[in-house]
């Protein structure tokens, strides 16, 4: 009997426009039917930014735009990628021999990092390999989790190919919460493959979200609770238009490791084991003291100077050679300063700022959505002057959501470009998208060449599903 979880729908494709499209093109391409679909969402963070890899909790929504992939399981071991957009080569490699080459954000790594993940983690050698054409329509590189997405639904395209191939063609995986939890924590781990050392929020989201409501992610353990967003605000997605990929440049890891370096010198400064130390939450975990005593230690243990290695290695008394080979990672060993005091501070006030913002929502005063808004201010200016992960086009960008209705504004996702997320009271949302999109897309000198949407209120979206037809 075939068994169908929470997270698996059968369709008549027919009466998906997008479905019906993908399989004719996979018809065309590889002569045949697939054999199921799987999508899996991208997402916006609400607020909570470059504090998930600290420990701390975040809080974000699915969106609507997702990957969605078409696939058949063959019965050879080769895996053949295609994409239904041009700019993104075919590809196709052996499933024994996965090779992810981190030198290259290329887009078939971030599909073979979710095989791989599952590979592993389930000690399998000698897979089938599938045909898989992939249709995605989340802007690459604008901070809304694309990449992530696309290894969500390799994980989840992955597993279910293995489930059909043990059943012998049936379908019966059955994907509960603890499943969905499970494959969170596998992909967060694979899309590590790649080279960048992220959190688990955009592969949490993408399996955990449901529709309707916004979700705080809690780490270790992983879970994910309902947060209702106010009834009377619409959440925008303003894309700056300035693309970041966070595996092209060393930014991401940096901050990574900035963060790992002050949790150790805060601990070895209250005479923890600052060797076993990792994140910021866990100096705050192992006192058991409050995130605003974070602060004060922050202030008395850090300075505002930016550290050099040689620094560092002085107050943790370890040597270059030791710092490098066992503290920074491969893309932050050249690097000169490292700024401590001021990552401390920003995540440690953005994690309480997460706090404030569920707890708000929770108590829906009459002014909720200023008192919001005020928080994801906050939110961006700790971003811009403290983790200085914003761009001078994001900054602007929020001004100008500011300035036409927003009652809060921020950037979201990894920053240095990509998308900001802001608070808009119900009634201002014509207006304010109207007005945005003349002062920020339709620049005076004609310059800009604004992606399709650019602006456009988003609402909770569910998590990433298999379909098979009905
Ligand atoms: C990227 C990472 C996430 C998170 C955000 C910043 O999207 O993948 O894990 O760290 O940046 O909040």
């Amino acid at each position: 009997m075939a068994a169908e979880g929470p997270a698996t729908r059968r369709v008549q494709v027919a009466e998906y426009p997008r479905l019906l499209k993908l399989k004719e093109m996979f018809n065309s391409k590889f002569g045949s039917i697939p054999k199921f679909y799987v999508r899996a969402p991208g997402r916006v963070n609400i607020i909570g930014e470059h504090i998930d890899y600290c420990g701390y909790s975040v809080l974000p929504i699915a969106i609507e735009q997702d990957m969605l992939i078409a696939v058949e399981p063959v019965k050879t071991h080769t895996i053949q990628l295609a994409n239904t957009n041009s700019l993104y080569p075919d590809f196709s490699t052996s499933a024994n021999n996965i090779q992810i080459d981190k030198t290259k954000p290329v887009w078939h790594n971030y599909f073979l990092c979710g095989f791989k993940g599952i590979q592993e983690h389930f000690g399998l050698s000698n897979l089938t390999g599938m045909n898989c054409l992939v249709d995605g329509n989340i802007p690459p590189s604008s901070g809304l989790s694309s990449s992530s997405a696309l290894v969500c639904c390799a994980g989840l395209v992955t597993l279910t190919a293995l489930g059909m191939s043990l059943s012998k063609g049936r379908y019966e995986l059955e994907l509960t919460q603890r499943h969905q939890v499970e494959l969170a924590e596998i992909c967060a781990k694979s899309e590590r493959y790649i080279g960048t050392e992220g959190g688990g929020m955009d592969q949490s989201i993408s399996f955990l979200a449901e529709e309707g409501t916004a979700k705080l992610i809690e780490f270790s353990p992983l879970r994910a609770t309902d947060v209702k967003l106010p009834s009377g605000a619409v959440f925008v997605i303003a894309n700056s238009c300035v693309e970041m990929n966070k595996a092209a440049t060393s930014y991401f890891n940096i901050r990574v490791t900035e963060c790992r370096l002050a949790a150790k010198l805060l601990a070895k400064y209250k005479n923890l084991p600052w060797d076993e130390v990792l994140r910021l939450e866990e100096v705050q975990a192992r006192l058991g003291v409050s995130l605003e005593d974070m602060l004060l230690t922050t202030e008395d243990a850090l300075h505002p100077e930016p550290y050099s290695p040689e620094e560092i290695c002085r107050c943790l008394e370890i040597s270059l050679e030791q710092l490098r080979t066992q503290i920074l990672s491969p893309n932050t060993q050249d690097v000169l300063h490292f700024k401590l005091y001021q990552r401390a501070k920003h995540v440690y006030s953005e994690a309480a700022r997460v706090l404030r913002f569920k707890n708000l929502c929770e108590e829906a005063p009459d002014n909720v959505v200023q008192l919001l808004g005020e928080i994801m201010n906050q939110s961006h200016a700790s971003c811009r002057d403290m983790y200085e992960c914003s761009c001078p086009e994001l900054d602007w960008l929020v001004d100008v959501c500011r300035q036409f209705g927003a009652e809060g504004s921020r950037l979201t996702g990894a920053g240095w470009g990509g998308c900001t997320v802001s608070i808009v009271p119900a009634d201002k949302l014509p207006s304010f998208l109207a007005n945005v999109q003349e002062a920020y897309y339709q620049r005076s000198d004609g310059s800009s060449v604004p992606q399709t949407p650019s602006v456009f209120a988003t609402k909770p979206g569910g998590g990433a599903l298999v379909f098979l037809e009905a």
